[in-house]
């Protein structure tokens, strides 16, 4: 049912954690499943991502998906990360099931929930990205 990539993700995942005194904070969650997940990024001065780690209280599927956003954003600049939709995360991780697919939608939106926060604390508009939520 799952891929070697999920499977693997979920059971080591990735940048699993806090990051002190983040760039930005999002959090997201799916009023279905009731899961969570909340993202940190460090973002240096010149926009770049240096570093991502996430918290999710959620299904195994979540917790693959946001080990592999915080993998596919680090080394990006704010822009780039934008593109990093679900779709990527889920092709990254050899796919998902069907009614799993909602799960790397909370990965996007709470990569993009955490841009948006970096964005408000430092002044910064995000093109395609006026509002909260609506980058997503
Ligand atoms: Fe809801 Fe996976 S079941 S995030």
């Amino acid at each position: 049912m799952y891929s070697e990539k999920v499977m693997d993700h979920f059971q080591n995942p990735r940048n699993m954690g806090e990051i002190e005194d983040p760039s930005g904070v999002g959090t997201v969650g799916n009023a279905k499943c009731g899961d969570i997940m909340r993202m940190f990024l460090k973002i240096d001065e010149n926009g770049v991502i240096r570093e991502a780690k996430f918290k999710t209280f959620g299904c195994g599927a979540a917790v693959a998906t946001s080990s592999m956003a915080t993998e596919l954003v680090k080394g990006k600049t704010v822009q780039e990360a934008l593109q990093v939709t679900n779709r990527a995360v889920m092709e990254a991780l050899d796919g998902l099931p069907p009614e799993k697919v909602h799960c790397s939608l909370l990965a996007e939106e709470a990569i993009h929930a955490a841009l948006w926060d970096y964005a408000e604390r430092n002044g910064i508009a995000i093109p395609a990205c006026n509002e909260p939520g609506q980058c997503s």
